[in-house]
């Protein structure tokens, strides 16, 4: 027993190390720079892996760990994944050479969670460009002019919940901007994906609400998208907390489809879309039936919840920090809607509110990365690597966007910032990922976040609350605030 002890525990320590020692050498026998250290066991994703820091953080870090090469390597547990950081090669890969491209790393087994991933996200090839080409036109220019009218409806309750808050001493209301922007977003969702009207700053009525959150936060879904993102082949372990969430929006959804079916009635959202495409053809790489319509308003749900929640929130939280862009934005909102309806022309005309959002954007990405994965083996233009086939390929948003090489003083909020470098592959930042698979709700995420910002602007001066700001939690995914973001209100006629 004492000799199995000292020599095979050993030998079993020795062999554990010899072998990791020779995956963790992947990118090194490839040329590849890597960050300086990495974990035996947990790659160069120690800090995300015990709760330490964020996983877009860590990337970021991983981004920063070179200076001018084009591209570092790194290890998720021992499994090799190349980070791009060249605007030229990262065009490349997500638009010229889509084709090789055009799968994500995120996901998984479809049968594990149908309703989760059998979605645009994690689709995979062929069906991903069919689902793509028959859900883009639900969301064009004319469908977008129609629903402003359903989305302006949701700020009634918006406003109607920052006037009952009681204002504190020094005449302020205090507000934690993330809860009640994520409020007005399931509303609007919910109106426009789910077609029915919520009222989520309504405690007895927020039953919307607080489904998503269920999926969003807390611990054990903190993990579930840890692994749909990075450690997709683990997804069979965390199952039971997939399937759970998804009972009560199947039942809504299928009550929508159902009534707005036999009553034959047109409302200008996406259940009117839905419906089309329920009764079209059907082709074989992809059915719109049963789950997989389900799929699609849960994903927009999920994805448009998430990412316009924290774009409204950190606006607002950017603006009450910079009150001479506070001003100046009031009086543009001032100048375009002069008592006149919020419509889609108006909000267009609105440049710097444009650049505000796009701003915020960039230094607050909702998605802090964009994954895709290699279908064949593939020679990098320009240099000697050959990445191979089923190798993932990361970018770095945080890290892009606030690279000096590409922003001048990139920690610094300028709305009014000169023209970038990024320009070469992007009108603002790669905050909506890049090439025909960047994010399909860009539009109707921008107005969401625009008409929360003109209903709050044109109202209410804002203060900066926050106590010191903490602005990034360790266990989730998107960019979120361990705090909240704290900002305080004062009606413009106070
Ligand atoms: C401020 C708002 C938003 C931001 C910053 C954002 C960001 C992103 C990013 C970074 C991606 C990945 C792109 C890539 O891989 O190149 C993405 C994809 C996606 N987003 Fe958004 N998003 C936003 C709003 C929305 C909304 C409102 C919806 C739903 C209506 C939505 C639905 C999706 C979907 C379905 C995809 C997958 C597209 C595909 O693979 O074809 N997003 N988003």
């Amino acid at each position: 027993m004492l000799f199995q002890c000292f020599v095979i525990v050993p030998l079993l320590f020795g062999i554990f190390y010899l072998y990791s020692k020779y995956k963790l050498s992947y990118w090194q026998r490839r040329g590849v720079q890597v960050p300086v250290s990495s974990n035996l066991i947990f790659g160069n994703f120690t800090d995300t892996l015990t709760f330490k820091k964020p996983p877009g953080k860590v990337l970021q870090d991983i981004y920063e760990s070179v200076n001018s090469e084009p591209y570092v390597g790194f290890y998720i547990f021992h499994k090799p994944i190349l980070m791009i950081r060249d605007l030229k090669l990262i065009k490349q890969i997500m638009v010229k050479d889509f084709d090789i491209f055009s799968n994500r790393r995120f996901g998984g087994d479809y049968e594990i969670d149908s309703v989760g991933l059998i979605n645009l996200l994690s689709i995979h090839q062929p069906g991903w460009k069919y689902l793509r080409s028959k859900m883009t036109p639900s969301l064009s220019g004319l469908k977008l002019k129609r629903m402003v009218p359903l989305m302006t409806n949701c700020t009634i309750p918006l406003v109607d919940f920052i006037e009952r808050t009681k204002i504190n001493d020094d005449g302020w209301k205090e507000f934690e901007l993330k809860e009640i922007s994520s409020r007005y977003t399931t509303d609007i969702i919910s109106s426009i994906a789910f077609g029915i009207s919520t009222n989520s700053f309504d405690e007895k009525n927020d039953e919307f609400w607080r489904a998503g959150q269920r999926i969003l936060t807390g611990f054990k879904r903190g993990i579930v998208f840890l692994i749909f993102f990075f450690i997709p082949n683990l997804i069979g372990f965390v199952k039971p907390f997939c399937t759970e969430p998804a009972d009560f929006f199947r039942k809504v959804f299928w009550n929508s489809m159902n009534s707005r079916e036999k009553l034959g009635t047109k409302r200008g959202d996406l259940i009117d879309s839905f419906l089309t495409l329920k009764n079209g053809e059907q082709s074989s790489d992809f059915k719109f039936e049963d789950d997989n319509l389900l799929g699609q308003a849960l994903s927009f749900y999920i994805a448009g919840l998430e990412a316009v929640s924290s774009a409204i929130a950190f606006s607002l939280y950017e603006l009450s920090r910079h009150t001479e862009y506070q001003s100046q934005l009031f009086e543009e909102i001032k100048i375009h809607l002069d008592n006149e309806e919020l419509t889609l022309e108006s909000i267009n005309k609105m440049e710097l509110l444009d650049q505000v959002v796009n701003e915020t954007l960039r230094l607050y990405p909702p998605l802090p990365m964009i994954d895709r994965i290699a279908s064949k083996n593939y020679k990098l233009p320009g240099t000697d690597l050959i990445i191979e086939k089923n190798t993932p390929i990361y970018v770095s948003i945080n890290g892009t966007n606030r690279d000096p090489r590409y922003f001048n003083n990139p920690d610094e909020f300028n709305p009014l910032r000169s023209k970038s470098a990024m320009q070469e592959i992007s009108s603002s930042s790669l905050a909506f990922g890049l090439g025909p698979r960047s994010c399909i709700g860009q539009r109707i995420g921008q107005i969401m976040t625009k008409v929360a910002i003109i209903t709050i602007l044109k109202k209410y001066k804002l203060s900066h609350k926050t106590k010191d700001d903490n602005l990034f939690s360790s266990i989730n995914v998107f960019t979120t605030a361990a705090d909240g973001v704290h900002v305080q209100f004062k009606n413009r006629k106070d």
